[in-house]
Order: C-alpha cells, then sequence, then structure tokens
C-alpha cells in the first residue's frame, strides 16, 4: 500500500486518497451482510491526521461516513477499529511525549481498535502486541501500522485472565461498559502489582470503575468518531495507586 499524498496535517478529503485494502474476508463477524456493508465501510475509509497526533496517520470514518449510521450493530458489532476514540489517543500523544516509557519495551495495545496507541508506541521503538477480540481491528492494525511505516503484531485472544510476559499495557478507552470495566480491571490492577506499567486512558464513561487510579495527565480529546476536533472532552491518561 503506497502512503496516500495528504496536505499537510489533514484528513484525507474523500476522494484525494486511496481505498483501504482491508480484507473483510477475515473479519468473521461480518459474516452476515458482509458483502453490502463490509464494502460501504471499506469505500469510506479515509487517511485522518487524528486530532491529538498529528504526526500519526490512520484509516479512519469521518462522522459523516453511511455505513457508520447504517451499521447493523446487532448483525455485525460496532466497527469500533474505524475510529480514534478519546482515550486512544491521550495515550496516544502520552507515548509520543514520553518515549522512554515504552522504548525498547514489550507493549500491549490492549482493546487496540484502530491501534492507535500501539502504532505510537512502536514509533517510539517498542515492540508491540495489539490485542482485540474484533478480526477487523487486527486488520486495521496492520494496514494503520503499515501507514506509518511500523511493524506490530495482533492477537484476536481473549487475554483478559491471562499471564502475559509485557513491560508496559496500554488499555485505550476500553472502560466503556461497566461489565467489561468490572472484568477488565481487577486483572489490569494485578498485572500493575506484578511490575508490569499499566497506563489507561479514559474519558471516565464509568467513573466510579477508576476511583483508585490517579490522574498523570488531562487532554483535550476530539470526542466519539470526530476525527477533526469539533467537539472536544476531557480526557485522562491514568494510573492505578
Ligand atoms: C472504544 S474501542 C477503543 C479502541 C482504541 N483503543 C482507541 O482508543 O481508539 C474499544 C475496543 O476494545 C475492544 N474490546 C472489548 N473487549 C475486549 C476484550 N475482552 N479483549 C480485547 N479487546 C476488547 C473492542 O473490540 C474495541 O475495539
Amino acid at each position: 500500500m503506497s502512503t496516500p499524498v495528504l496536505p499537510s496535517g489533514v484528513e484525507g478529503a474523500p476522494g484525494s486518497v486511496e481505498k483501504c485494502p482491508l480484507d473483510f474476508a477475515r473479519g468473521e463477524r461480518f459474516s452476515i451482510g458482509q458483502h453490502h456493508v463490509g464494502q460501504a465501510l471499506e469505500a469510506e475509509l479515509r487517511v485522518f491526521a487524528p486530532f491529538l497526533c498529528p504526526e500519526l496517520r490512520l484509516w479512519l470514518l469521518p462522522p459523516e461516513a453511511r455505513s457508520w449510521h447504517a451499521t447493523d450493530p446487532l448483525a455485525l458489532g460496532m466497527p469500533y477499529w474505524a475510529f480514534a476514540w478519546p482515550g486512544g489517543q491521550v495515550l496516544a500523544r502520552y507515548v509520543l511525549d514520553h518515549p522512554t516509557l515504552v522504548k525498547g519495551k514489550r507493549v500491549l495495545d490492549f482493546g487496540s481498535g484502530c491501534a492507535i496507541e500501539g502504532v505510537a508506541a512502536a514509533k517510539c521503538g517498542a515492540s508491540v502486541l495489539c490485542a482485540d477480540l474484533d478480526p477487523l481491528a487486527g486488520v486495521s492494525a496492520l494496514h494503520n501500522a503499515s501507514l506509518n511505516e511500523v511493524a506490530l503484531e495482533v492477537t484476536t485472544a481473549e487475554l483478559i485472565g491471562s499471564s502475559l510476559e509485557v513491560d508496559v499495557i496500554l488499555a485505550g478507552d476500553v472502560c466503556y461498559e461497566p461489565e467489561l470495566a468490572a472484568r477488565l480491571l481487577p486483572w489490569l490492577r494485578a498485572q500493575a502489582r506484578r511490575g508490569v506499567q499499566v497506563l489507561i486512558g479514559d474519558p471516565l464513561r464509568v467513573p466510579e470503575a477508576l476511583e483508585d487510579t490517579a490522574r498523570l495527565a488531562t487532554l483535550e480529546a476530539s470526542f466519539d468518531g470526530d476525527p477533526r476536533g469539533l467537539t472536544l472532552w476531557p480526557t485522562h491518561v491514568l494510573a492505578f495507586r
């Protein structure tokens, strides 16, 4: 895939970029209505310089994309990987501003989606594993790595509860449902107790779940599905106390 030519620091306007060659055949969750929705998504993905990280490039859906609104969550699940969520943006910014946190380290990007944090860590010299249950997130992560000329590994394995050999875990915007937060946070806390550096990027959608964390930074991230920064939202980089 060649790098699209973009106006400096600006999103890819429709028509100015290549279509994203995502391999939708690998997305098992697209087996219902695969042809229609898969092609619509693929056609509408554009290269954006994400709001908080203008030095990165990501294949994302613009908010006006019809396929976002047409997506049937019952059939597909939402294409979370087609957005750079506020939590991921602040983690990526934090890592880019503090590269020694990850340089030369083994980093897990948990709930990676488009892998904005994983791409940022890889740019800083980390070896990165992106984990997301959605197979298309893995495909998206690999394409975004390629767009930024870095390498990543991906997995769709459920890692909550497993024991991992990593130095750093980046968890961007993964506390968006109380049930998920309740399953995930005890595991993340256990990793932090073993000496893994766990950084959570979160706009506090489920604030009570994150009460025992300290704020390392607060940034105004562009809100859900808004790669252009038209709507900003205070979003935190958090670590367990
Ligand atoms: C809101 S998105 C955040 C994506 C990315 N970190 C960002 O900030 O742009 C949350 C992601 O977590 C993934 N996810 C949810 N539960 C998961 C689990 N148990 N293991 C791995 N990924 C999971 C979803 O598929 C989704 O892609």
